[in-house]
């Protein structure tokens, strides 16, 4: 049996990890590794491989950056003559990015069956690019993977008949409870001077936070409240870094700290240690809830719902109220504590790898 996995971007990097290591148990299984090269900085690239212990990619297509049509494109044409020459029996493909989607149409057109690992996640918002992704990627799967009962329903409402929808728990939790261990013994706090539970960390790259002229200001303003009363530190993606520099200037308040983009096991080792996470990632509202670390999501709507119902995550928007109102909550210590959803267990990977197997 011949696997083809396509990777992108980051988050697609942590997904991936336990999904390859679970096919290298199968003797039979020949696994292909395929980096469309959306992202390629040592920082959201390399880095993940290696402290993830990803093999190095048979195929890198180089796409690079630009528009989400342009990336999604360059994809397309990059990936289907490796496809045509490789013929695997299923290509997996993890996510939401663009790389995600335009591997997912090239291989359901090539007649190789799609496997998408995190499927069926809707936030119901088509202004999102990741929500065409999402729609786009599970309409040409024949093997949808989903992490939580709200995807299965998703999927379900979509016509997605039964058989093509497994519910096998989450990749990306299986990744942060094998690298759980090794990231505690990361020496970032005492690097950044920050003790633990007294510092917060800040994330934010989506477009709709980003890149409209004083949006990210007014989103660093509303953060104040807490940058008053701790460090936040604020890893910074490059997407954000370049509209820094063209228009939001300086974050209001000095308590912000800005950093480069931090590798996996500094950013875990951060995550587990901080008193809350501000963020408009999809990954980090989970990472947070499997970590019982408070999340305010800088978003108005979530795709993951499980981790606002059962985990840790509250979505606040770019509300100042909302925010003020949430660190109220945090300093009387009234924060749910939330609990691990089921099949968040470590052991995603192994169920995907023994479906597609079988
Ligand atoms: C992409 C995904 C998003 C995911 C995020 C994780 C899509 C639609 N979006 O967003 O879902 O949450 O990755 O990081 O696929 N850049 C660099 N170096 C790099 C990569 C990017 O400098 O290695 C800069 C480029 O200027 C680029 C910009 O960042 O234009 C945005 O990169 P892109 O891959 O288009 O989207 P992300 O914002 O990273």
């Amino acid at each position: 049996m011949k696997i083809l996995a396509v990777v992108g971007a980051r988050p697609n990097f942590v997904k991936i990890a336990p999904v390859l290591a679970a096919l290298r148990e199968y003797p039979d299984v020949e696994c292909m590794l395929v980096h469309t090269g959306q992202h390629y900085d040592g920082n959201m690239s390399q880095s993940f491989f290696r402290e993830l212990e990803i093999p190095e990619p048979d195929v890198n297509l180089g796409v690079g950056s630009g528009s989400g049509t342009a990336q999604t494109a360059e994809v397309m044409l990059r990936l289907e003559p490796v496809l045509s020459a490789e013929r695997p029996d299923v290509v997996i493909v993890v996510g939401d990015v663009n790389s995600t989607a335009a591997a997912a149409i090239v291989a359901a057109k090539s007649d190789v069956p799609v496997a998408h690992v995190e499927a069926g996640l809707r936030s119901f918002d088509r202004t999102m690019p990741e929500e065409i992704n999402r729609i786009l990627t599970d309409a040409v799967s024949t093997y949808c993977f989903t992490t939580e009962p709200a995807a299965n329903a998703n999927l379900a409402a979509e016509g997605v008949a039964a058989e093509r929808i497994h519910y096998v728990g989450n990749v990306m939790i299986d990744t942060l409870f094998r690298f759980r261990e090794k990231a505690a013994s990361s020496t970032i706090l005492e690097t950044l001077g920050v003790s633990p539970r007294e510092f917060a960390v800040l994330t934010l790259h989506r477009p709709s936070n980003v890149d409209h002229p004083g949006t990210l200001a007014a989103a660093l303003a509303a953060i104040a409240p807490i940058a008053d009363a701790m460090p936040v530190i604020f890893p910074v993606h490059p997407r954000t870094r370049q509209r820094l520099r063209a228009d939001a200037g300086t974050p209001a308040s000095p308590g912000i700290r800005l950093t480069d983009p931090l590798g996996y096991l500094d950013f875990l080792q951060l995550m587990a240690n901080a008193r809350c996470l501000l963020t408009d990632s999809g990954g980090i509202q989970e990472e947070t809830t499997a970590l019982g670390v408070p999340c305010l999501t800088l978003r108005q709507n979530t795709e993951r719902p499980i981790t606002v119902t059962e985990g840790t995550n509250r979505l606040v928007g770019g509300n100042p109220e909302a925010i003020r109102r949430a660190w109220q909550d945090l300093r009387r210590g009234t924060w749910p504590q939330g609990r691990l959803p089921e099949l968040w267990d470590g052991k995603a990977a192994h169920r995907i790898a023994g479906c597609l197997v079988r």
